[in-house]
């Protein structure tokens, strides 16, 4: 058995990695906060191959307990490969500092960065003495690396999951049974996230008109394709020899 944990599960990116993942036969557990009624469709398809798990990974306790929750739903010793896709994220706040929501900003650290690093931290100790192959996927972005104004909370969480996702893909070096840690950019993708960067305030993100005009002009990817593209890369024995991807590049 091939095992698939996937965060932010309910729509957009995560929802179509677990469609793709189901259709390609894996098992997958999706986990949200009603990821229940948001999977309903696909578990009515496939059974016996999803399960769902509710958490709101704005709370740290909940990030590390939704994995181990999932883990335990899992008959371990017959899983070959083991993966979590920490995919959950949050753009907002865009806004400018000297104009924090202070609330959002701390929920967006908690979203973008605690979540994943615990919920990594949670499978890696819950795994480790186990033979199945293991690895870890960080959805980042393309803001991770380049600088956007009025995303300085967004570019920051997500250059905080590269480098968390290279040093602990070093750490993995050393181990007995190595997890493969990857981060990996997907590209501009047609979801709610998108939508509300064109909902968002010119004045505080004045690149808006340029997102505006990718919709327009059709050049975003849909979430199917991108899902596509990702799991094609997460199974191929290339993943992991680069700590960084972005899959517009592969
Ligand atoms: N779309 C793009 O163009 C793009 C580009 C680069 C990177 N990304 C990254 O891709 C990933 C997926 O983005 P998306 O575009 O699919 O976003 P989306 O459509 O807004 O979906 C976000 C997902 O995250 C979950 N989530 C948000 N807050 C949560 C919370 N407190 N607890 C649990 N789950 C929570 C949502 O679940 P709920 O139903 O619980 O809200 C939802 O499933 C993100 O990490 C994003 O940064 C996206």
């Amino acid at each position: 058995m091939h095992a698939f944990i996937v965060t932010g599960a309910s729509r957009g990116l995560g929802y179509a990695l677990c469609q793709t993942l189901l259709d390609d036969g894996y098992f997958v557990v999706g986990i949200a906060r009603n990821a229940g009624p948001a999977l309903e469709g696909l578990a009515a398809r496939h059974p016996e191959r999803l399960l769902a798990v509710n958490a709101d990974l704005s709370d740290a306790g909940q990030a590390a307990a939704s994995v181990r929750t999932a883990l335990q739903q899992l008959p371990l010793p017959e899983c070959a490969t083991i993966t979590l896709i920490n995919n959950a994220g949050v753009v907002t706040p865009i806004a400018q500092a000297g104009h924090y929501p202070a609330d959002e900003v701390v929920k967006a650290v908690a979203i973008n960065v605690t979540a994943p690093l615990l919920a990594t931290d949670a499978l890696l100790s819950a795994t480790g003495g186990l033979p199945a192959r293991r690895r870890v996927l960080n959805i980042s972005s393309g803001a991770a690396a380049k600088a956007y104004p009025g995303w300085s909370v967004y570019c920051a969480t997500k250059a905080a999951l590269d480098h968390f996702s290279r040093s602990a893909a070093v750490e993995q070096e050393g181990a007995a049974n190595p997890a493969r840690v990857v981060a990996l950019y997907p590209g501009v993708v047609d979801t709610d996230m998108q939508s509300s960067i064109r909902g968002s305030d010119e004045v505080q993100f004045p690149q808006k008109a340029r997102f505006d005009a990718l919709k327009a002009d059709g050049a975003l990817s849909s979430p199917a394709d991108a899902a596509r593209k990702i799991v094609d890369h997460l199974v191929s024995p290339d993943f992991g020899r680069q700590s960084v991807v972005d899959i517009r590049e592969l």
